[in-house]
């Protein structure tokens, strides 16, 4: 029931690694945001760490429930050759999102019920900026293996700084 965008998708040859596209990733985690908000999921709060659980699991696509304290963040990072899409629950998050063109992050509020999409390349820090606690739902497919963090460098450019295996958490 989770998750019927992976048994109908159609692939597509020449597209990106997964046969679900962004506006699958995005419905699905409406639909299971909307899950959320009728407590068919329970959302732990922890004032000391991001608190995450993935709801599913299967070849195609995964999907998290996040749980953020006012002020935690992930940091700027990517998503390895996943694409990705999340939808606000509950509060409020802002995506700064770099904007390759630019040099430069783009800023985005968040509100409950809306969301984004991450395409190959995004690089992104979302963060609680507000005073209460947020929830939100990430979908990622293929699902996430790995992520490369970065930081904008003195001269303005974007430099990786780690990449990780996300053996037990997502961003
Ligand atoms: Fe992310």
């Amino acid at each position: 029931m989770l998750l019927h965008a992976s048994r109908t998708a159609r692939i597509r040859p020449g597209a990106a690694p997964t046969p679900l596209s962004l506006r699958d990733l995005s419905e699905l985690t409406r639909s299971v945001a909307e899950q959320v908000r009728t407590g068919a999921h329970e959302v732990v709060l922890d004032p000391h760490q991001r608190w995450y659980r993935r709801l599913h699991a299967d070849p195609f696509v995964d999907v998290w429930l996040i749980s953020w304290a006012t002020e935690q963040a992930t940091e700027l990072h990517d998503h390895a050759g996943s694409l990705g899409a999340l939808t606000v629950v509950s509060g409020e998050l802002q995506e700064h999102r770099w904007v390759p063109g630019e040099r430069a992050l783009r800023t985005r509020r968040l509100r409950g019920g809306r969301g984004a999409t991450f395409a190959l390349g995004h690089v992104h820090d979302v963060v609680n900026s507000e005073p209460g606690h947020a929830v939100s739902v990430h979908a990622y497919s293929p699902p996430l293996t790995a992520m490369s963090y970065y930081a904008v460098d003195a001269a303005g450019d974007l430099r990786r700084t780690r990449t990780a295996l996300t053996t037990g958490g997502t961003a």
